[in-house]
């Protein structure tokens, strides 16, 4: 297990509240308590972790469009900024735009003889380019673009997780940044997608500026991809493991789907920042302080999920916090579940899928999330 993991399971256990020094954050450990916190009003989004008053003035003026950027994303915008966006975006989710992305991602699916359903990697030979179809679908680009794209998010995301100035990468994402914003105003303007359309849409009436779509733009891409291929990857692996995976699936693939996602828990934590100070569990959490809802830990609190670690049908679908709640819940659960179910069922309905041994999957598990880095036959 990986030392994250176990670390956020020893702090549940010894305590509803932790004080962090190295991290400087306030960590919620129990299901009880994560619930609650999100729907607290007492807390905003989390600025973003910025190392600004560190940097020379060079080194600020390099960096602030990008800071500027990934500000606005609408997990890290409060109230009443992402009411605004929240409500802009949410008509991208529609069932008829859900059930479009599904088709997208189940046809790639029946389109390619060649997916490697009993040898290989299954994780890059199936279930990453089905969820990237549907990230094309979602997005409105091409295949190639995607490539583009992906470049863009990686090296901007490289610039978000660094905790000091470091010029390359700043400077990689400066211009990575330009790049996507250019091609998404290109995009948008050509109405590829609910989500291009209401975008361009959005701006001509005055609800958004070219910055906050490009800011939109940018979670999406990262929203989207990597806790879906995730949660799939948990779904595969317990589909070809279980004992009863097949039919436990079959017979009820919501359960299924909503256990796999509690168990895979892709997103560690919903990171907030205390708008007035809070007493809670003997402790003073200050105005302005940090405070990191463990999502995973949570999810895997043993008062509330009995044998956490263990997949169990006959739990049903009891709400858990993968997709967090409130505010800034997940807009994309529902069609995160859809595109799950379009390629479980692809699986179900391969029968050589099951002729073979176990698969497992090599998790890479990180302080914030976990991703997968293959799915492949078991060793004997
Ligand atoms: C299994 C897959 C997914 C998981 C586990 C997941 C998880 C989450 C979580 C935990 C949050 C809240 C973060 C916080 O409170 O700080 C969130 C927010 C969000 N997710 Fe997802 N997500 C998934 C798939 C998707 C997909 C497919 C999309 C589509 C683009 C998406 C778009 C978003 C957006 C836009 C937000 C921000 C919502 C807001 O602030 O109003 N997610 N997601």
């Amino acid at each position: 297990m990986s030392k994250h993991l176990a670390w956020y399971d020893e702090i549940r256990e010894s305590g509803r509240v932790l004080w962090h020094e190295e991290t400087q954050s306030w960590y919620i450990t129990r299901f009880a308590d994560v619930w609650d916190f999100l729907v607290d009003s007492r807390l905003g989004a989390r600025t973003t972790d910025t190392f600004t008053d560190r940097m020379t003035p060079e080194q600020a003026e390099l960096c602030a469009p990008i800071l500027d950027f990934v500000s606005k994303w609408p997990v890290f915008s409060d109230t009443p900024r992402h009411t605004g966006l929240h409500r802009t975006i949410l008509p991208c989710f529609t069932s008829a735009e859900t059930d479009r992305i599904g088709e997208a991602v189940r046809s790639h699916l029946a389109k390619d003889g060649s997916i490697p359903w009993q040898s290989g990697d299954l994780l890059a030979g199936a279930i990453r380019p089905a969820c990237e179809a549907g990230l094309v679908a979602f997005l409105g680009v091409d295949s190639d673009e995607l490539v583009r794209v992906s470049e863009w998010s990686a090296r901007l995301i490289a610039f978000v997780g660094r905790t000091e100035y470091h010029h390359e990468t700043m400077t990689r994402a400066s211009v990575a940044l330009r790049e996507f914003s250019d091609f998404v105003v290109h995009i948008c303007g050509e109405g590829r997608s609910a989500l291009s359309s209401t975008m361009q849409r959005a701006v001509e009436e005055g609800a958004l500026d070219w910055a906050d779509v490009v800011a939109v733009y940018g979670q999406m891409v990262t929203g989207f991809l990597q806790p879906t291929v995730s949660a799939l990857t948990m779904a595969a692996e317990i589909l070809a493991n279980h004992p009863d995976g097949l039919k436990a699936y079959v017979s009820a693939p919501d359960t299924f789907i909503s256990e796999s996602i509690r168990l895979a828990s892709p997103f560690h934590f919903a990171p907030r920042r205390t708008l007035e100070d809070i007493e809670f569990a003997g402790e003073v959490i200050p105005e302005g302080a940090r405070i990191v809802l463990l999502l995973v830990s949570a999810n895997r609190d043993p008062r509330r999920f009995p044998e956490p670690m263990q997949f169990r049908m006959d739990r049903g679908t009891p709400p858990h916090v993968a997709f967090a709640r409130g505010r800034y819940a997940c807009v994309g659960a529902g069609l995160a579940r859809h595109i799950m179910q379009g390629v479980l069922d692809a699986m179900v309905e391969e029968p050589r899928t099951f002729a073979v041994e176990a698969l497992t999957a090599d998790w890479n598990i990180g302080p914030g999330m976990r991703m997968p880095k293959c799915l492949v036959k078991a060793r004997s």
